[in-house]
């Protein structure tokens, strides 16, 4: 157990915190560490520090709020289980502050009624889970939109927390479209040119290794088309203008009641890229 006093500024500090359990965050993650937002949107380069960040997050939450439920979902269990990891090592690191009812690869019950779970990548596999104080999707660009659909109401009820991290990964699905929206939610970017723990050499060495699309979108958080796409997102999305009456009558009214073309919605029936032959 800490002492007190330090207890309590870890309690009020998250940032305190983090240096307790060793780790000195960069700026945006020590804002991060202490933002309060519902909705918290990380695109950021690959190894800039998402999970552990977020993982930091996730322990202070279970450790300081009791009866908290923090899930971790990522396009695998294994990933999720990657930030697990991050959260268990905190846990160890501070001694334990709060002791465990159970500790596993999975998860990690607290005697204050707090939990961390990480889940499985599939969506049948997921069971209900409610009261959600705080959701944490890692790679979230990789993880499909039904996926994201089938643990949003999670967070319905209890009226929790929602933080999104990833590289981008194409201009689709909900990740791009709350990029899209960022204006409305508590937005991080951070190329890896901005990461100290990133060396320049070692940028360049990946530059050359890799097409520059794909290096813009693992390391410089930009969002290029996906290469599946016959056009580029801007040129469809600019083809669509109000000026342009519809060609059947009934096209506005079935535009109401659908709602305006989003990008988050995809085709149903997506052909992997090694099918195309163009
Ligand atoms: N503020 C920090 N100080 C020292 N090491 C850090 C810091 N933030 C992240 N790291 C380290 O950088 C590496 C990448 O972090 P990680 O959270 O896995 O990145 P990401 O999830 O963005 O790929 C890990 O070894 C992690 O411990
Ligand atoms: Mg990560």
């Amino acid at each position: 157990m800490l002492p007190v006093g330090d207890d309590l500024a870890l309690a009020l500090d998250r940032v305190r915190f983090a240096e307790a359990a060793g780790i000195t965050p960069d700026d945006w993650q020590a804002r991060l560490l202490r933002s309060t937002a519902p909705r918290i949107l990380v695109n950021c380069s690959r190894q800039s520090g998402k999970s552990s960040t977020t993982a930091l997050l996730a322990t202070h939450t279970v450790l300081y709020e009791p009866d908290a439920l923090v899930l971790v979902l990522s396009p695998s269990e294994r990933q999720s289980k990657e930030l697990f990891r991050k959260v268990l090592a905190t846990y160890r690191s501070l001694d334990r502050p709060v002791p465990a009812d159970a500790e596993n690869a999975l998860s990690l019950e607290l005697e204050n009624g707090s939990r961390v779970v990480a889940l499985p990548g599939k969506e049948g596999t997921i069971r209900g889970y409610s009261g959600v104080r705080l959701l944490i999707i890692d790679e979230a660009a990789k993880v499909s939109d039904s996926l994201f659909y089938a643990v949003r109401p999670m967070l319905a009820v209890s009226g929790g927390r929602l933080a999104l991290l990833s590289s981008p990964f194409g201009k689709r699905g909900f990740f791009f479209a709350a990029y899209e929206d960022r204006a409305n939610w508590d937005y991080y970017e951070v190329p890896a040119t901005d990461c100290p723990r990133i060396s320049a050499a070692f940028l360049a060495e990946e530059r050359r290794s890799m097409p520059e699309s794909w290096f813009a979108s693992e390391y410089l958080c930009q969002f290029v088309d996906d290469i599946t796409g016959a056009f580029r997102y801007e040129d469809v999305m600019g083809a669509f203008t109000p000026d342009v009456l519809p060609l059947f009558a009934h096209a506005e009214a079935t535009a109401a009641a659908v709602g305006p073309i989003t990008p988050a919605v995809r085709p149903l029936f997506a052909k992997p890229a090694e099918e195309f032959h163009l």
